[in-house]
Parts: C-alpha cells; sequence; structure tokens
C-alpha cells in the first residue's frame, strides 16, 4: 500500500460561540432549528475544508433531533471535528450546546453528522488526506462513522424496495389501520 499523507484530527477541529439574539426567534419565542442548521453548516464547512485544504460542499446530514429548545439570550456552541475520512467525503461530527449565562445551565441540544466533499477547481471529487487517530475515543469516532455509512446504504437498499410503488388495493390493505380515508 503507498504512504499516504495523514492529518491529525486535532489539526482541524474547530469550536464556535454565538449569542441568540430576538431576530433568531421563531413565533414561539425559541430558537428557530435553521439558525442552528446554518451554524451548524458553517462549522462543518470550516472543519472539512482545513482538513481537506480544498472548497467542501455538503452531501448530507446524519440526523438532526432537536432535543432541547434553545432561549434567546442563551450562548449556542459548537464543537466540530472530523470522524472519518473517505476518498472524497469527510464525515464531520458537531455537538451543539446551549448555555444560559445567568445560571450556567448547559443543555446538550444535538449531535449530528455532515457528510461533506471535497472538490477541485473544475467541481471534480478530489482526495482528501487521510486522518491521524491519536486516541481512543478518536478510533472510536471513525469506527462508527464508518458502521453508519454502511447501515446508511444497507437502509438506502432496503428503503428502495420497501417503497415501491403499489396497487390502489395494496395500499387499502396496508393502510387500513392509519388516520386516512382512500376516496378516489
Ligand atoms: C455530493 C456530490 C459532491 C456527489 O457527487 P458525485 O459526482 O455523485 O460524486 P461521487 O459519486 O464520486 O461521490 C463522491 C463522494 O461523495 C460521497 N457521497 C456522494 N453522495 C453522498 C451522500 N448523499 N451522502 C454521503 N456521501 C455521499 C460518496 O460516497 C463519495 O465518497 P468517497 O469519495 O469518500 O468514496 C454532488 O452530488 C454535489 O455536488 N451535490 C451538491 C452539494 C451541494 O451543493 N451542497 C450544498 C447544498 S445547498
Amino acid at each position: 500500500m503507498e504512504p499516504f499523507i495523514c492529518k491529525p484530527v486535532s489539526y482541524s477541529k474547530t469550536s464556535l460561540t454565538e449569542l441568540m439574539i430576538p431576530s433568531y426567534a421563531n413565533f414561539g419565542g425559541k430558537i428557530h432549528g435553521g439558525v442552528i442548521l446554518a451554524l451548524m453548516d458553517k462549522i462543518a464547512y470550516v472543519t472539512a475544508a482545513k482538513h481537506a485544504d480544498a472548497y467542501c460542499v455538503t452531501a448530507s446530514i446524519d440526523k438532526v433531533n432537536f432535543l432541547q429548545p434553545v432561549e434567546v439570550g442563551e450562548l449556542v456552541s459548537l464543537l466540530a471535528s472530523v470522524n472519518y475520512v473517505g476518498h472524497s467525503s469527510l464525515v464531520v461530527g458537531i455537538k451543539v450546546i446551549s448555555e444560559n449565562i445567568k445560571t450556567h445551565l448547559v443543555n446538550h441540544t444535538n449531535t449530528s453528522y455532515f457528510t461533506m466533499v471535497a472538490k477541485d477547481e473544475n467541481n471534480r471529487p478530489v482526495l482528501v488526506p487521510g486522518l491521524l487517530l491519536e486516541t481512543l475515543e478518536e478510533s472510536r469516532r471513525f469506527y462508527q462513522a464508518l458502521r453508519r455509512k454502511e447501515l446508511k446504504k444497507h437502509y438506502q437498499d432496503e428503503e428502495k424496495q420497501m417503497l415501491a410503488p403499489g396497487t390502489i388495493n395494496e395500499y387499502t390493505r396496508l393502510l387500513q389501520k392509519e388516520r386516512c380515508k382512500i376516496q378516489l
């Protein structure tokens, strides 16, 4: 096997803290999920581009479950690192926490995995450096990202079969216990 350039996880580790201002709020007075997503996309780009030394695009996001609402006036911090690299793709793991400035109460908002793809000047996927794993935790994250990728592929294949179009009789049978009516 040819020797290849590896960069340590620490090289591209990135953090970002932002104050949640009133204009970020929804009608319920909580912070819009989209604001958090935009911050996540930003930090995913910075982390991936640092590792790849190249322009990167977001290919997919796995997955976004908001565990706690974020309030106006709180500090939201994002911690990101490259968890896995393929050929041109990288998985950036992002942990989001919110902190109440007065009480210092910290909530874990979500953890998500962004798959980014490095591109060359001609917009073609380009090889990224390997990842130097220096701790047990970094090794665990790389392994788990690899398994998640396999599971996703498996799930996508299953989904294709499961979602194949059916007949109206089949839908009538399959949906008989659901809260819907078929009325053609
Ligand atoms: C994502 C994208 C680069 C894939 O391009 P492609 O020509 O299909 O590239 P390939 O099939 O050669 O795949 C390149 C890599 O991306 C990975 N990839 C492609 N689609 C993916 C997806 N949906 N999820 C995760 N990884 C994906 C492949 O596994 C491959 O990884 P590897 O090089 O590490 O083995 C391309 O579809 C694209 O540019 N999409 C738009 C991205 C964008 O604009 N994002 C911002 C949204 S506003």
